[in-house]
C-alpha cells in the first residue's frame, strides 16, 4: 500500500502524533483503540483457552490488518450462536454465586497482594473480594481488579460475537448490517454493568485511605509497548525515592494465537524507495512487566507489591482514555498521582523535583502539573535540565469534527520562582496530589476516544476547583515515533476486529465530550436525537441475543456521574481559556505563554 507523505509534527503527545499520522493516511478521520481482556479469574485458564479456541481462531483471515485486503477474503463463520450463548451463560452463572462476607477479618486495602505474573493469573477468593468491594465497603485492590477482569472478559466475549456479526456483514452486507452504534452500545452495556457499581462503591468509600507519606502512584497505559520495561527501569532508577514509587500498568498486548489473536506488525516500510508499507506477521509481544521484574536491579519492587498490573488482549483495546480509566483504578491510596505515557525516559530526581514544584504552585494542594514532554533527543537526564514546555494554545480541529485540540506553545521562563498557570492539561503528563482522583474521576464511557480527552479533562478539573500549572523543568523525555518504525496502533486492531469501523467509532465519544464542555449545538436534545437516528439503523444483524437495551445507544449515558465540577463555572473557564465556540476560535493566551498567572 502506498503511503502518503506525513511530515512528523514537532512536540506533541504521541497519541496526538498517532492520530495525526492516521488522519493523513486514512480517507476519513481517524480513531481508535485499545483495551483488552483479562480472562475471567473464576474459570480455569485451560477452560477459557478452549472456549476462545472455538471463536477467535476461526477468524484467521481477519489477520490482515489492511482493510482492503480483508474485504476480499471470504470468512467462514466465526462462533455459532450456540457457542456465543454458552459463553454468555458462563458469565450469568458467575453472577449467581452466593457470597460470604469477610468483614469481620482484618482489613487492608492492599491485601491480598496481586500477582503481577503470569498474565491473567487467577485471584484467589475473587467472588468474596468483589462482594466486599462492591457491597461491604471493604474494597481491596484485588477485588477491584477482579471486577475489571470480569468487565474485560465479558468485553472479549462480546467482541467475539460482534466480530462474527461484522464479518457476516462483510459477506452479505445488505442482509446483515451491523452498525457501529451496536458495537458502542455493547461496550456501554458492559461498562454500566461492571464499572458503574465499582465507581459508585468507591465514591462512597473512604478507602483506599489517602496516605500523606510522599508516595507516588504512576499510571501507565501501555498498548503493545516494546519499551515499557525501559520506561519503568528509568522511572525507578532515577527516582529519588524508589521505595515509594508504585506503578499501575494496563498492559494491552498481543499474546499470540490464531485468527484475531494472531500478532501483526503495524504498517512497516518494506521498500523505502518505492514507499511501500505492509503489515506483517509478528511474534507475540514481549511482556515489559516480565522483563522489568526479572531484572535483578528491579525485582525487589515487584516483590514488594509496587507493580500492579491489569492485563488485556489487544483485541479489547479501546483507546487511551479507557486505558487511563482502568489504570487509575490500580491506585492504592498513594500520596501523589502521576499519569504518563509508557515510552519515556526520566531525569534524575524527577519525582522529588515535581513534588517540589507542585508544592510551590499557589493553588496547591489543588494544583495539577502538566506538560507535553520533549522527545528523547532534546531531553537531558542530568542537570542542567531544559525548561518546561507549556500548553498555551488550542484550536478547533476541522478534520476531527471541530473538536478542541490543546497544543504546546512556549516554555517556562528561566527566572520563574514558582510554576504558573495554564488553561490546559495534556494527557501524556499529569502530576498532582491524589485527591484529584477522587475529585475528578475518570469517565469509563469514552471508548475509542482519543482527541477531546484533554479538553474534557482540563475543563472537568478546573471547574472542580483544580488549577493547571506547567512544571518549570522538563524531567521526562518522550519517545516520538516516526511512521517508518511501523509500530502497531490501536486503530489497526480495531479495524481487524470490526473492518472499516474504527473511524466511525471514534466519532461517538466526541459527541459526549462536546455536550460536556458546552458546544452550543451539542445540547442533550440534539445529541440524543442523533443517537435515536442511529438506533433506527442499528439492531438489524442476525444474532438478536446481542441486541442491547435502547438506553445504551445514548452516548450521554451516565454522563452526570462524570460531569463538570461545581466549584467554578464553565463560563468562567471559557473566558479564562479564551475559547469561543461560536466563532470557533481560541485566543492568543498571552497570559499563559508569559506565565503571568500564579
Ligand atoms: C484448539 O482447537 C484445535 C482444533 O480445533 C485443537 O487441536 C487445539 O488443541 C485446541 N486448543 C486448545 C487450547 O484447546
Ligand atoms: C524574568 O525575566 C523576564 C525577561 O526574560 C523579565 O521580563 C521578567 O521581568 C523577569 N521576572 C522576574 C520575576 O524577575
Ligand atoms: C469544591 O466544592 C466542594 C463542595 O462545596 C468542596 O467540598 C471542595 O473542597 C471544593 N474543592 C476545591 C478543590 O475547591
Amino acid at each position: 500500500m502506498k503511503r502518503r507523505a506525513a511530515p512528523p509534527p514537532p512536540l506533541i503527545s504521541s497519541y496526538a502524533f498517532q492520530i495525526l499520522i492516521f488522519s493523513l493516511t486514512s480517507t476519513l478521520l481517524f480513531v481508535f483503540f485499545l483495551a483488552c481482556s483479562l480472562v475471567d479469574p473464576s474459570l480455569p485458564i485451560s477452560e477459557i483457552k478452549s472456549e476462545l479456541n472455538g471463536s477467535f481462531q476461526q477468524g484467521s483471515a481477519a489477520g490482515s490488518s489492511n482493510f482492503k485486503a480483508a474485504k476480499s477474503i471470504k470468512f467462514p463463520f466465526l462462533p455459532s450462536r450456540h457457542q456465543v450463548n454458552d459463553f454468555f451463560q458462563s458469565s450469568i452463572r458467575r453472577g449467581k454465586r452466593v457470597f460470604s462476607s469477610s468483614k469481620s477479618g482484618p482489613y487492608d486495602f492492599l491485601e491480598p497482594k496481586l500477582d503481577f505474573l503470569p498474565p491473567f493469573a487467577t485471584i484467589a477468593n475473587v467472588d468474596e473480594l468483589i462482594h466486599d468491594t462492591l457491597e461491604n465497603d471493604r474494597p481491596t485492590l484485588a477485588g477491584i481488579v477482579g471486577v475489571l477482569d470480569r468487565f474485560i472478559s465479558d468485553l472479549r466475549t462480546s467482541n467475539q460475537a460482534l466480530a462474527s456479526q461484522a464479518y457476516n456483514t462483510l459477506n452479505n452486507r445488505a442482509a446483515n448490517p451491523i452498525h457501529p452504534a451496536d458495537i458502542r452500545a455493547a461496550y456501554f452495556a458492559l461498562a454500566s454493568k461492571h464499572l458503574i457499581p465499582l465507581d459508585k462503591a468507591l465514591r462512597q468509600s473512604e478507602y483506599p485511605k489517602l496516605r500523606e507519606d510522599g508516595s507516588v502512584f504512576m499510571s501507565l497505559a501501555a498498548f503493545r509497548e516494546h519499551i515499557l520495561a525501559d520506561t519503568m527501569k528509568s522511572a525507578f532508577r532515577y527516582s529519588s525515592n524508589p521505595d515509594k514509587l508504585y506503578v499501575g500498568a494496563v498492559v494491552q498486548n498481543c499474546f499470540g494465537g490464531k485468527g484475531l489473536n494472531a500478532c501483526k506488525t503495524g504498517m512497516q516500510v518494506v521498500d523505502a524507495k518505492r514507499d511501500i508499507r505492509q503489515v506483517m506477521d509478528a511474534p507475540p509481544d514481549e511482556n515489559g512487566i516480565e522483563l522489568f521484574c526479572s531484572d535483578p536491579e528491579f525485582a525487589k519492587y515487584c516483590k514488594a507489591g509496587q507493580v500492579r498490573v491489569l492485563y488485556m488482549h489487544e483485541t479489547e483495546a479501546i483507546g487511551p482514555a479507557t486505558a487511563r480509566y482502568l489504570a487509575s483504578k490500580l491506585w492504592g491510596g498513594e500520596n501523589y498521582y502521576v499519569q504518563v505515557d509508557s515510552h519515556l525516559q526520566f531525569a534524575k530526581g524527577w519525582d522529588e523535583l515535581y513534588i517540589k514544584d507542585l508544592h510551590l504552585a499557589k493553588a496547591f494542594p489543588n494544583a495539577i502539573l502538566s506538560t507535553y514532554p520533549p522527545g528523547f533527543i532534546n531531553f537531558r537526564q542530568e542537570p542542567p535540565y531544559t525548561r518546561g514546555t507549556r500548553i498555551c494554545n488550542c484550536h478547533f480541529s476541522e478534520g476531527e469534527g471541530n473538536i478542541l485540540r490543546v497544543e504546546m506553545n512556549g516554555r517556562c521562563k528561566e527566572n520563574e520562582t514558582r510554576p504558573s498557570q495554564m488553561p490546559f492539561a495534556g494527557a501524556g503528563f499529569v502530576f498532582a496530589h491524589s485527591q484529584l482522583l477522587r475529585d475528578v474521576p475518570y469517565d469509563p464511557y469514552l471508548p475509542w476516544c482519543f482527541m477531546g480527552e484533554e479538553i474534557a479533562y482540563s475543563i472537568r478539573a478546573w471547574t472542580s476547583g483544580w488549577s493547571i500549572y506547567a512544571p518549570r523543568l522538563n524531567l521526562i523525555g518522550h519517545h516520538y515515533r516516526p511512521l517508518k518504525l511501523g509500530l502497531p496502533h490501536y486503530w489497526e486492531t480495531v479495524n481487524r476486529l470490526f473492518p472499516g469501523m474504527a473511524d466511525i467509532l471514534m466519532s461517538s465519544p466526541r459527541k459526549r465530550i462536546k455536550n460536556l464542555v458546552g458546544y452550543p449545538m451539542y445540547t442533550k436534545k440534539f445529541v440524543e436525537k442523533e443517537c435515536q437516528t442511529e438506533l433506527t439503523k442499528a439492531r438489524k444483524f442476525d444474532d438478536e441475543s446481542l441486541y442491547q437495551d435502547e438506553k445504551f445507544y445514548s452516548v450521554l449515558h451516565n454522563l452526570d456521574l462524570y460531569g463538570l465540577g461545581s466549584n467554578r463555572t464553565l463560563e468562567d473557564y471559557l473566558a479564562f481559556a479564551e475559547i469561543n465556540y461560536r466563532t470557533r476560535t481560541c485566543g492568543d493566551l498571552k497570559w499563559c505563554s508569559n506565565g503571568e498567572v500564579e
